[in-house]
């Protein structure tokens, strides 16, 4: 990022809206970013003084700690659950030590070169209560564990000497209702700038017009003058588009010693548009120019699309109706716990992708910045949520404590941060808030509106709503632009009879809970099913008493042609809220995921797929390994319309989709099979009854071999990108053991270390930073990270038994 060492000359097109003219600046831009990643050190509480262990960061202190029950337990009464007395939860926020203090060191250089220069250090998020000090000095704090923030260090520094950074956590019991995660969990970075400067997360871009043969852009620019007089200066923008700059302008102005905002425009020649298919990307590149010399670059991505919200007829971008096919998604990775990676981001939303999804809502905070970057270039619509907590409690020390002094705060940062992301189309600046319960609740949701409206007039403000009556009654729903509500699919054409003008989606939908290959007979709906295995049915009808299953929101989607969609609670398995397991032991992370916290698809993700995406899916369901005679039902996730089942060559039967009845209208089903061992097939038809395509699931013989598959064969070697790495325990043909729960070590050689294990089982206590892990249901995960060095990584998988098996990744500096 470095380059006012590389003093060169710059040819700068000036103004080709304003008529083009062309002069030589010299860029002497002083800008540097460097993220603070290596040689960090930390400690856990403050009693073991001057014992550091030096870490990485986007470091979570918890996750590598062992699970113990006895922590953060919470006597609650959690109204959302529909509970009339408090219950004691255990592994609610995920039974890792993640309350208490956290301290973080590291020693920073900077060179009498630096003399004169801003310096900031900026956090995309700490958990929590951050304190920062530079040389023991304090410099400031920032509670909110997900908000992105900086301070101005230039005061505290000190010129050819080392300087020390401390950064001070804490996280309070009682203060969430998942696992946070623990430490500085997201990136740090120094950014060096001249006293003339664009603030950071200082540009706000929007398109007013977009016809197919021009985009106006309007940006407005955050300048500061900290220099100790005013500055003639030269704003020149220019507009890239895949490195090729295709509009610049510039303005000239006397700057005080303030800040100013500027306002250009600019326009763009027949605009590419941003779409879901296409998700096509443009850059500002904002420089100052003090006389002759370019002395700050600050770059900003955008995207032209238009969003619009209706009543009645649902979403349109770009003017085609789009339905929100969405999940919720909580910040943590599973066994990599709460620290951040970018690559591990980019996999998970992959597999959304390849589901169908189409739309992420951040649950229930501000996410890592670049998770909305990877919806802009993945192609998902983004809803930025805010908070899950406003001035009334849900937990003793959540963010009601900092309510008064931060919300407004966190809020303006948030929406600072991400406004310029094609891909962001509503704030959400609630979930299923306490003040739904009060007379004035809506107060708390104009103020919040209001702020939104402020900072970003072209998007409009939504909450997610559960407490259907009240937050109706209490004005809340009114007082955000677009009501969103959490499991209220017999609410929706009631709803819009009585109120056609709010335009309305989905905000929580489903919330179905099901373990990974635990199945249960026979297959219908169990509404907070309480199973003494502490699993719940992967037919996924199971669900909490305030949820339904996946095929009852499809059905109130499908008949409410006015709203917009939905976003499933969640798409991934999360730590913490076991639900409905909240009081048993050992349970601690949840059951909700469409995948589980391994990233393994659970059959769920074949349900949605053959919903929500173009490709046909046949997808058979249970496993083949029951006892014989055993009566047994068989599920198959499809979108074609009709099929046969044959058991061992004997047909079953076949079955249409039949709209008439729920659990006919998206799934085929077989109840009250007679179980033989064997082979259980599913031959799709079409209308004529010929075969158009055939799923076969075998009876499994004794475990003999393990398999390993990986997300990818090659990876970038710079010491952060991640490989998944399934294993699988077969018999000696190939076919899946679907009960085996083999404990399997690992061996890695090369260039890459094992960063986490999972195997997707709620109930399991075994850590995640171990390099061996029982499979759950025949299947483990092992998290493989690439190193700074170029080569192979070889990774072997060894059960007692079993024929190994092993992987080579290759890692390369460029990919
Ligand atoms: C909702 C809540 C989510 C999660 C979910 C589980 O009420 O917004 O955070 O708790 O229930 O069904």
């Amino acid at each position: 990022m470095k380059t006012n060492d590389l003093f060169y000359l710059i040819l700068v097109f000036f103004g080709c809206t304003f008529g083009c003219q062309k002069i030589d600046k010299i860029d002497k831009t002083d800008r540097e970013v460097t993220r603070l990643t290596d040689q960090w050190e930390f400690q856990f509480q403050d009693t073991l003084e001057n014992e550091w262990t030096t870490v990485t960061v986007p470091h979570d202190w918890a996750i590598s700690m062992p699970f113990d029950k006895s922590i953060d337990m919470q006597e609650v009464l959690v109204l959302e659950d529909g509970e009339r007395v408090p219950k004691l939860r255990t592994g609610r926020t995920g039974a890792l030590p993640h309350i208490g203090k956290g301290f973080y060191r590291k020693t920073l250089q900077f060179s009498n070169q630096d003399k004169g220069k801003k310096i900031f250090v900026q956090f995309d998020g700490a958990m929590s209560h951050a304190k920062v000090y530079i040389n023991k000095e304090f410099v400031g704090s920032w509670p909110y564990g997900y908000s992105s923030f900086e301070f101005d260090i230039t005061p505290y520094i000190k010129y050819n000497k080392e300087n020390l950074l401390d950064v001070h956590l804490e996280n309070k019991p009682l203060s969430s209702r998942w696992y946070p995660g623990a430490g500085i969990y997201r990136d740090v970075r120094i950014v060096k700038t001249n006293p003339v400067y664009v603030k950071n997360w200082g540009t706000f871009i929007t398109t007013p017009e977009i016809t197919s043969s021009k985009g106006k852009v309007n940006i407005k620019t955050n300048v500061q003058n900290d220099s100790d007089q005013p500055k003639n200066i030269e704003i020149i923008q220019s507009i890239f588009y895949k490195n090729e700059r295709v509009s610049s302008n510039t303005k000239t102005l006397k700057m005080g010693v303030s800040d100013q905002e500027i306002e250009m425009n600019l326009e763009v020649v027949s605009p590419k548009l941003w779409s879901i298919e296409t998700p096509n990307l443009y850059q500002v590149v904002t420089q100052i120019a003090v006389g002759d010399e370019i002395v700050d670059t600050y770059k900003s991505q955008f995207g032209f699309r238009t969003i619009k919200f209706t009543n009645n007829e649902g979403f349109f971008l770009n003017g085609q109706h789009v339905k929100f096919k969405g999940v919720c998604l909580h910040h943590d990775l599973g066994p990599l716990g709460a620290a951040h990676n970018t690559s591990a981001w980019r996999h998970r939303l992959m597999k959304m992708k390849e589901m169908g999804a189409n739309a992420i809502r951040s649950t229930h905070n501000p996410s890592d910045p670049s998770l909305v970057q990877l919806a802009d270039e993945l192609g998902f619509l983004f809803v930025a949520e805010a908070f899950d907590e406003w001035e009334e409690a849900k937990t003793e020390n959540g963010y009601n404590k900092l309510w008064h002094e931060w919300a407004e705060k966190d809020l303006v940062a948030l929406i600072h941060r991400d406004r310029n992301h094609p891909s962001l189309i509503m704030w959400s600046i609630g979930n299923e808030i306490r003040e739904q319960n009060k007379e004035d609740g809506y107060k708390n949701a104009q103020f919040l509106t209001d702020i939104v409206h402020r900072e970003d007039p072209t998007r409009p403000s939504t909450a997610g709503f559960n407490n259907y009556k009240a937050a109706i009654d209490n004005g809340l729903a009114d007082a955000v632009d677009i009501p969103g509500w959490n499991y209220k699919p017999n609410k929706y054409k009631v709803t819009h009879e009585k109120h056609p003008e709010w335009k309305m989606y989905g905000s929580e939908t489903a919330s179905t809970v099901s373990s990974r290959g635990e199945y249960f007979f026979p297959a219908k709906e169990g509404k907070h099913k309480i199973r003494p295995s502490l699993q719940a049915n992967s037919f996924d009808m199971d669900f909490p008493n305030w949820a339904q299953t996946p095929d009852r929101e499809f059905k109130a989607q499908e008949n409410s042609e006015f709203m917009m969609g939905e976003f499933v609670w969640t798409g991934y398995d999360y730590l913490g809220e076991p639900t409905p397991y909240n009081e048993e032991w050992p349970t601690k992370s949840s059951y909700f995921g469409i995948i589980d916290l391994a990233g393994i698809p659970k059959d769920r993700f074949y349900l949605y797929k053959s919903h929500w995406s173009d490709e046909k899916v046949l997808h058979l369901l249970p496993h083949w390994n029951w006892k014989e005679g055993q009566t047994v039902s068989v599920h198959c996730y499809t979108n074609y319309y009709k099929a046969e089942l044959f058991i061992n060559g004997k047909s079953m039967g076949v079955k249409s989709k039949n709209p008439s009845k729920l659990y006919d209208t998206y799934r085929l089903r077989w109840d009250d099979i007679t179980y033989h061992a064997g082979e259980v097939k599913v031959v799709a038809l079409n209308e004529k009854g010929e075969a158009i395509a055939e799923e076969v699931k075998y009876t499994a013989g004794q475990p003999h071999q393990l398999k390993i598959e990986v997300d990818r064969s090659e990876v970038k070697a710079n010491g952060e990108e991640i490989v998944y790495a399934t294993v699988s325990v077969l018999d000696k043909n190939g076919v899946l053991c679907p009960r085996a729960n083999n404990l399997i070590t690992f061996d890695i050689d090369g260039e890459g270390t094992i960063r986490a294990v999972g195997n997707g089982d709620p109930t399991s206590l075994e850590s995640f930073v171990d390099h061996q892990r029982k499979a759950f249901n025949g299947k483990c995960v092992t998290i493989l990270q690439s190193s700074k060095t170029e080569g192979t990584i070889t990774l072997k998988a060894n059960s007692a038994g079993l024929v190994s098996a092993e992987v080579i990744v290759s890692s390369k500096n460029s990919i």
